[in-house]
């Protein structure tokens, strides 16, 4: 959370921090903020309340000229919404920009005497103030000093006013990336806004210190030893960053996963079988594990829950799925015979990250399933596999869930075939159909038209439930966090059979009911179940097989609000087009109720605070 930019070098920095900012807003979007060492070595700071727009308008009229600056998108913590909260923060000679939470700011503020001297309620002012409180000559030794003090996490990068033309960056857990571009050097919290600027990177380790200077960067640890950087190369394309001539990048991402899903998973079918070798992991990792035990937040648990249903059904093996946030409050049992699969897009939700770190220590073997290469959640991992979705900007996760879902797939076909589960030609009937998915999606994605004439009869609802078994009821999990969190709809799935248990009392005629019925092994029973809440006032949208309709489709026309087919696959893959349907629909209702489909209120894409 809160995006942190960087640059020092022979460009104007703030029409290059703007842009970036731009691009990082994803991170966080309650104020933004930069801070320019102007060309008479005076550190000068514009910020607001509001979006990088806003900002930029302040700039456009008040702007400040320089080569040297640092920048920073925020998602509140520590503090409400306003001007002073918003980042850089100046105390003293030090500006900072900070991500993270400084747990014992309050012990600090009293310690240091800084009751009367802070401008802001945040809790990053009171790192400046400490940094500023030990800086006497030497930036390293104060910055030493400074971190030794801070609990919690945090990514600060720091200018000091007697250092001009210099950036100095720390971090512990939260992220740091810094780049040689053709201009200078830069910093920022991820890698996905470097690309248009540089094609080297490295990841700042924790508890090291980077000193960003025009003409390159120096690496230090805490030590004061010099330190040598892992470079890599940046491998996004610039393009996968922008709108594509989409409107927002949520439809941009939904219209890609054709091209993505295809990406991840063809580098992955060897001889027709699913072959992970090329990601190193060995065939022993996945046949000898008693129990996998998958770690993920939000959108990446729903992916967890439909890999759970695979590989319970096909490969027989016992598999939870934990929330990430609980797992270590709940005493969850992982031990050496475990495989922990950790997904994530980010690679850095801080709970999936420090739910990693504990199943290691209890003697677990950890998998990452990431997007991002090189983040934390890869890096804390003993294994990790890369879907290949390519950057993802909107707040709203499409792409990434379902490449997390094709790597899902790829791993339950591996592990049946090294089990024996599977032989090869099961194997490879398996990974046939896998490869389908993608002309099978774009299908869907071709007829989002009536995906959004659907999307019409729900936009006035208030609350909207979804209804599916099985593995329909996994993807409608998705499904209905997808349709709160860009609509403001209030939206719960329930699995079927569940609802007359409690939930059915909530059902009238003005709750509309979205039903998935894609898995012949309950198809019945949840036409029982779609007919109860009806019978009550409901209106049913129905997603379903094409396979499984009536023979003439007006027969429907009186019985649902809107039926929509969907291109058939065997039952275990119909989560494929079934999800591109459900993010459609969520994506129309926020269309057309014009919200800010890509930037949801309150929310914001990495989230790196506990
Ligand atoms: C997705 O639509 C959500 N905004 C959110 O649930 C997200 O999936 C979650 O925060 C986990 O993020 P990660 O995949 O980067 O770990």
């Amino acid at each position: 959370m809160c995006g942190i930019i960087g640059y020092t070098g022979v460009k104007e920095a703030q029409e290059i921090m703007l842009d970036a900012l731009e691009i990082l807003e994803y991170r966080g979007y309650d104020s933004a903020g930069l801070a320019v060492c102007g060309r008479d070595g005076c550190v000068r700071i514009r910020k607001c309340a509001g979006r990088v727009k806003d900002l930029r308008l302040l700039c456009e009229k008040d702007g400040i000229q320089g080569t040297c600056g640092i920048g920073h998108t925020r998602w509140a913590t520590h503090g409400g919404v306003s001007d002073a909260n918003a980042h850089p923060h100046k105390f003293g000679r030090v500006t900072v920009t900070h991500n993270g939470i400084v747990e014992n700011y309050q012990d600090l503020v009293q310690r240091y005497h800084l009751e009367e001297k802070l401008k802001s309620q945040t809790d990053s002012e009171v790192a400046a103030a400490v940094l500023d409180h030990f800086y006497g000559t030497d930036p390293l030794a104060a910055i030493r000093k400074t971190v030794l003090k801070l609990k919690g996490t945090f990514a600060l990068s720091i200018m000091f006013d007697d250092i001009p033309g210099v950036i100095f960056a720390v971090r512990n857990v939260s992220p740091i990336v810094i780049a040689r571009a053709r201009s200078g050097s830069m910093l920022a919290s991820d890698v996905t806004v470097l690309g248009q600027y540089s094609r080297e990177y490295f990841v700042l380790p924790e508890f090291y210190v980077a000193v960003l200077k025009e003409d390159g960067v120096e690496l230090y640890d805490m030590a004061g030893e010099t330190a040598e950087p892992e470079w890599q190369a940046v491998n996004w394309d610039v393009d996968r960053s922008s709108k594509g001539g989409y409107p927002f990048y949520m439809e941009k991402e939904i219209m890609e996963q054709p091209q993505v899903i295809r990406e991840t998973v063809i580098p992955r079918i060897q001889g027709g079988i699913p072959d992970l070798s090329e990601d190193g992991i060995p065939d022993g990792l996945l046949a000898d594990c008693k129990r996998i035990c998958v770690v993920a937040c939000g959108t990446a648990m729903h992916a967890g829950l439909v890999g759970k249903a695979l590989m319970q059904s096909l490969v027989r093996i016992h598999m939870d799925v934990e929330l990430a946030s609980e797992f270590m409050y709940t005493d969850v049992i992982v031990d050496e015979d475990t495989l922990v699969i950790a997904i994530s897009q980010s690679g850095e939700t801080i709970d999936t990250l420090e739910a990693v770190k504990h199943a290691k220590k209890n003697g677990a073997k950890t998998l990452a399933i990431v997007n991002v290469r090189g983040a934390s959640v890869a890096r804390a991992s003993d294994y990790v596999i890369y879907t290949n979705a390519g950057p993802e900007i909107a707040v709203a996760s499409t792409k990434a869930y379902t490449t997390q879902l094709a790597v899902l797939y790829l791993l339950t076909g591996r592990m049946a075939y090294v089990r024996g589960i599977f032989g090869a030609e099961e194997a490879k009937a398996f990974a046939k159909e896998l490869m389908r998915v993608p002309e099978v999606m774009q299908k869907v994605l071709d007829r989002k038209e009536e995906i959004h004439y659907i999307a019409r009869s729900i936009l006035n609802a208030q609350d909207v439930f979804m209804m599916g078994r099985g593995l329909d009821h996994a993807i409608l999990l998705e499904g209905s966090l997808k349709l709160k969190e860009i609509s403001y709809i209030h939206s719960e799935a329930y699995a079927s059979g569940e609802l007359k248990h409690g939930t059915i009392a909530l059902i009238t005629e003005d709750t509309p009911v979205v039903a998935v019925v894609t898995q012949e092994k309950v198809k019945s029973k949840e036409f029982s179940n779609i007919k109860e809440v009806q019978s009550r006032g409901a209106g049913v949208i129905l997603f379903i097989k094409e396979t499984f309709g009536p023979e003439k489709e007006a027969s429907w026309e009186n019985v649902f609000t809107s039926v929509f087919t969907l291109p058939a696959m065997e039952d275990g893959f119909m989560v494929m087009p079934a999800s591109a349907a459900l993010q459609l629909l969520a994506y129309y209702v926020s269309l057309d109720k014009g919200l800010d489909v890509d930037k949801p209120r309150n929310l914001a894409k990495v989230v790196t605070v506990e």
